[in-house]
């Protein structure tokens, strides 16, 4: 239905409580991207909220697959959520309620070249949420406030510090580079597990570059000669200024720029072509 028809009731525990999870699916030329991936972070997600799962797989995959023909455009990305569903307000799970889903799609867009080839800036931060960031909840009213001082600062992203180490960013995740290796942060319960993230992690052991996961200090993502942030969204998009500083030279380096090529080509040759890749692990 039209998007401006779709209507939740007021008391819908998504609406009250931020009570619910999410994902959100790249499309390629039509084909979702690692649906399998997403829907087993959906299912891990519902999980550790107590949400029962309202659809199979295969029910998921046919809905997803109807939203993304109905679509005009042939880059999307598709967003769904399933909330705790509609009950009075109290705090405790309700006995009856049904879960609430929502799906939409919208166009996929990555970024401008211009942008990739001077990169982008960034701002830090303190990561100030929750203990839980390896659940996609809806619940964004942290990172909502995070994102925001980026964009006031007219930068693309916050990097996030918890305890002096670097977790993640406000809606990516985080790599640097260092004499050369690229590392990230291993994935706990603080950082979400980005289907981005594995793609870079993939594509750096199947071309034999160096890579590290390991607590990265804030010093340390200062010192870095590169700094990356990945989404379904922003595929790799290198950031060379952090809180005004330029990031080693100022531009995006080597590494990066072999990994965007990567990228790119992955894309094209699996993405875009609907295959199940198989890239040694
Ligand atoms: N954001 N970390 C956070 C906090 C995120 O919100 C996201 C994605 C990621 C990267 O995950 P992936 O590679 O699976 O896109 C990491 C999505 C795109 C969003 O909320 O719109």
């Amino acid at each position: 239905m039209p998007l401006e028809d779709a209507k939740v009731p007021v008391l819908d525990r998504g609406f009250i409580f931020g009570d619910g999870v999410y994902e959100v699916v790249p499309v390629y030329s039509n084909v979702p991207f690692r649906l399998d991936e997403h829907l087993a972070r959906l299912e891990r997600s519902l999980a550790a909220v107590g949400i029962r799962n309202p659809y199979t797989r295969e029910q998921w995959r046919g809905f997803i697959a109807g939203l993304v023909a109905r679509q005009s455009f042939e880059d999307q990305a598709v967003y769904f959520q399933v909330t705790r569903g509609v009950a009075k307000r109290d705090h405790a799970f309700p006995k009856n309620a049904q879960p609430t889903i929502f799906m939409m799609s919208n166009p996929l867009v990555a970024p401008a070249p211009a942008q990739v080839e001077a990169g982008a800036a960034a701002i830090s931060a303190r990561d100030n949420r929750w203990l839980r960031c390896d659940i996609k909840s809806i619940s964004l009213i942290g990172n909502v406030l995070l994102r925001q001082l980026s964009a006031e600062a007219d930068a693309v992203e916050t990097l996030l510090f918890r305890d002096g180490k670097l977790t993640e960013a406000s809606a990516s995740n985080v790599f640097v580079v260092k004499r050369g290796v690229i590392q990230s942060p291993p994935k706990t319960e603080l950082i979400l597990p980005g289907i981005t993230y594995d793609v870079v992690v993939e594509l750096a052991r199947a071309n034999a570059l160096p890579l590290e996961f390991r607590e990265i200090s804030e010093a340390e993502v200062r010192a870095a000669d590169e700094i990356w942030v990945t989404s379904s969204s922003k595929e790799v998009l290198a950031v060379v200024r952090l809180d005004g500083a330029p990031v080693a030279d100022g531009r995006p380096g080597p590494v990066f720029r072999r990994m965007y090529r990567l990228y790119q080509d992955f894309k094209h040759k699996v993405m875009r072509a609907g295959r199940r890749e198989s890239l040694p692990a």
